[in-house]
C-alpha cells in the first residue's frame, strides 16, 4: 500500500553514472576516498557504460583525466586527448542506448587545477575560458557526446557553446547548464578522483553557499542562453535550491550528488553507523522529492539494481 501511494520513485532512468578515464592506466585504478569508484581504463570503461545500457540507466557523464596539463588545458581539444577519445569509445559500444554526456570544463585539464585559463594576475579570465569551451564542445559533439555539461561557471558559456555547436552543424547535440554550481567543500574527494592541481579555491566563479536568489538568476541567464537542462550542484545540501528551481524551471532539473556526499555515506556505512543501502535510498529519494528530474551518482549502477525494493 505504501508502494501504491507513494509520492515520489526513482526510476534507472533518472539516473545518471559519472564516470572518470585515466589516460595511460593499464588496470582501473581505485580512488581512495570514494571506496567503490575507479579511474577506468578505456576497457572498463566501456564495460561501465555497457553495464549501464543493461540496467536501464538513463546516462553517463564523462570526465577525463590527461598524462598531460599545462596553462590553457590544451589536450581537451586534442580529438585524440583522453576525453574525446573516451567519449568516442563509449559511443561505439552504446550507440544511442544511453546518453552520453561529458564535462566541458579545463580544471581536469589545467596544470593549475582552475577551471578556466588564467590572466596575468592569476585571476580566471571567463571570456578567454568560454572561447576554449566552445571549442572544446564542438570537439565533444564531434566525438560523439549527445549532451554537453559545461560545469565552470563563467558567465555566458551556455550560448557561446550552444552557438558553437549550431555552426559546426550540431544543432541536436544538447546541454545541461551546471546553472547552480556552489564552491563547495564536499568536492573534496573528486578532486583525488581527477588528481587535481589546484590549490586555492573556486570562489570567483561558483556560488557562495548562502546565496539563493542568485541561484535563481543563474538559472534564468542559463535558461535564455539555451540550456536543456538545468542542474544543481551539490544535491543534499542546497535542496532547497532545487526545490526553487524545480518550481520555476520550463526544462528537466538535474541535480548532482557529489563525491563528498558519496564519501560521507560509504565512511559512515563501513564504520557500522548508518545503514548503507537505507541512507543510499534515502538520500536519492530526498533528492528526487525536491525536484530533481534526473540524479547524477556515483551509486547510479548499484542502485538501479535495487529498484525493485522501493517502498
Ligand atoms: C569541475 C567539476 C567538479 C565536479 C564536477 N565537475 C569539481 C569542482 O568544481 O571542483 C565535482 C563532482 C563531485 O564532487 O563529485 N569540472
Amino acid at each position: 500500500m505504501r508502494r501504491l501511494t507513494a509520492e515520489t520513485r526513482i526510476g534507472a532512468a533518472d539516473l545518471i553514472l559519472p564516470a572518470f578515464i585515466r589516460e595511460g592506466l593499464t588496470e582501473p585504478n581505485p580512488i581512495v576516498s570514494m571506496p567503490g569508484v575507479l579511474q577506468h581504463t578505456t576497457d572498463s570503461l566501456r564495460r561501465a557504460a555497457a553495464e549501464a545500457v543493461e540496467l536501464g540507466l538513463g546516462g553517463i557523464m564523462l570526465f577525463g583525466i590527461p598524462e598531460v596539463r599545462d596553462a590553457v588545458g590544451s589536450a581537451s581539444l586534442d580529438p585524440d586527448g583522453v576525453l574525446n577519445k573516451a567519449i568516442r569509445d563509449v559511443r561505439a559500444e552504446v550507440g544511442d542506448d544511453l546518453v552520453i554526456m561529458s564535462d566541458v570544463c579545463l580544471d581536469e585539464f589545467t596544470d593549475h587545477g582552475h577551471c578556466g585559463v588564467l590572466d596575468a594576475e592569476g585571476y580566471v579570465d571567463n571570456d578567454r575560458t568560454v572561447e576554449i569551451y566552445a571549442k572544446m564542445a564542438v570537439a565533444q559533439a564531434d566525438a560523439g557526446a549527445h549532451m554537453l555539461g559545461p560545469s565552470g561557471m563563467m558567465d555566458g558559456q551556455i550560448a557561446a557553446i550552444r552557438t558553437a555547436l549550431d555552426a559546426a552543424g550540431h544543432t541536436n547535440t544538447s546541454v545541461v547548464a551546471y546553472s547552480a554550481k556552489y564552491a563547495s567543500a564536499f568536492y573534496g574527494p573528486f578532486r583525488e578522483a581527477v588528481d587535481s592541481q589546484l590549490k586555492g579555491d573556486r570562489r570567483t566563479y561558483q556560488m557562495d553557499a548562502g546565496n539563493r536568489t542568485e541561484a535563481l538568476r543563474e538559472v534564468e541567464l542559463d535558461l535564455a542562453e539555451g540550456a536543456d537542462v538545468v542542474m544543481v550542484k551539490p544535491a543534499m545540501s542546497y535542496l532547497d535550491i532545487l526545490a526553487d528551481v524545480a518550481a520555476m524551471s520550463p526544462v528537466p532539473v538535474a541535480a548532482y550528488q557529489i563525491s563528498g556526499e558519496y564519501a560521507m555515506i560509504e565512511a559512515a556505512a563501513a564504520n557500522g553507523w548508518i545503514d548503507r543501502k537505507a541512507a543510499i535510498m534515502e538520500s536519492v529519494l530526498g533528492i528526487r522529492r525536491a525536484g530533481a528530474d534526473m540524479v547524477l551518482t556515483y551509486w547510479a549502477a548499484e542502485l538501479a539494481g535495487w529498484l525493485k525494493d522501493v517502498r
